[in-house]
């Protein structure tokens, strides 16, 4: 079982954003993890496609899209999106979420439905078959550095038996708060792919963003003799 790490941007240093990307190429990190926020759907706002470009060019991973806004079928095509990479919308801005997902997909690239820790599983249950992966957000999207939402947890694991006995290939990607103390426990519960922040990639007091990473997939390798 290969477990998939998603560098969380919101976290990376504004005015060396090569230095860190330079650092995540090292790393060999698996996604890079931009939160595009509108400040309707999220009280926040962050930078847009110019962004998402100078990102592409600096690194080598592919790009993963949080669409952290109302009216996502607004915003899909913004982002010259290549393959290889991922695109989620939220599932409570979505007012046709199928026909959303399958735009996303004609586009030739991953597509995926984010979940907030308060909307209930049968909210995507029936768009499962056509995702290919479901982002759980562990936290109230908007913000970087909160603590986990608790039932978090039992969500993963419940969405994973649902995959599951749908007998379906989904990835789930676990947003927020996912630290070294947790990172067990989520992929435990059934994540595959993580999105790592402040807490984690970001934090200076592991050693800075090489080092850390290598620690992540070291603690992953120990314990479920992957990555
Ligand atoms: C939350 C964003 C995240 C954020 C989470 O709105 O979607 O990607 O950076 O990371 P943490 O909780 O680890 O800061
Ligand atoms: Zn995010």
């Amino acid at each position: 079982m290969k477990i998939r790490l998603s560098a969380s941007m919101l976290a990376a240093s504004v005015v060396d954003l090569k230095g860190d990307i330079q650092q995540l190429n090292e790393a060999c990190v698996d996604f890079m993890h931009i939160d595009i926020m509108d400040g309707h759907f999220v009280p926040n706002l962050t930078i847009g496609p110019l962004y998402v470009d100078r990102v592409r060019q600096l690194s080598k991973a592919p790009c993963d899209v949080h669409l952290m806004v109302e009216n996502p079928e607004r915003f899909i095509n913004m982002f010259n999106m290549q393959a290889g990479e991922r695109m989620c919308f939220h599932i409570e801005a979505a007012n046709h979420p199928h026909r959303l997902v399958q735009e996303i997909k004609k586009m030739g690239i991953e597509a995926g439905i984010a979940i907030n820790p308060g909307t209930p599983l049968c909210m995507i249950e029936e768009l499962l078959p056509d995702i290919d992966f479901v982002h759980v957000l562990s936290v109230n999207p908007g913000f970087k550095g909160q603590p986990m939402v608790p039932q978090t947890l039992n969500k993963i694991y419940r969405l994973r038996k649902m995959i599951d006995d749908k007998g379906l290939n989904v990835d789930i990607e676990v947003d927020g708060s996912v630290q070294m103390d947790n990172i067990i426990q989520i992929v435990e519960a059934g994540a595959t792919t993580l999105v790592l922040g402040p807490y984690t990639c970001f934090n200076k007091e592991l050693g800075g963003i090489k080092p850390t990473l290598a620690k992540v997939k070291n603690l992953l390798a120990t314990h479920f003799k992957s990555n």
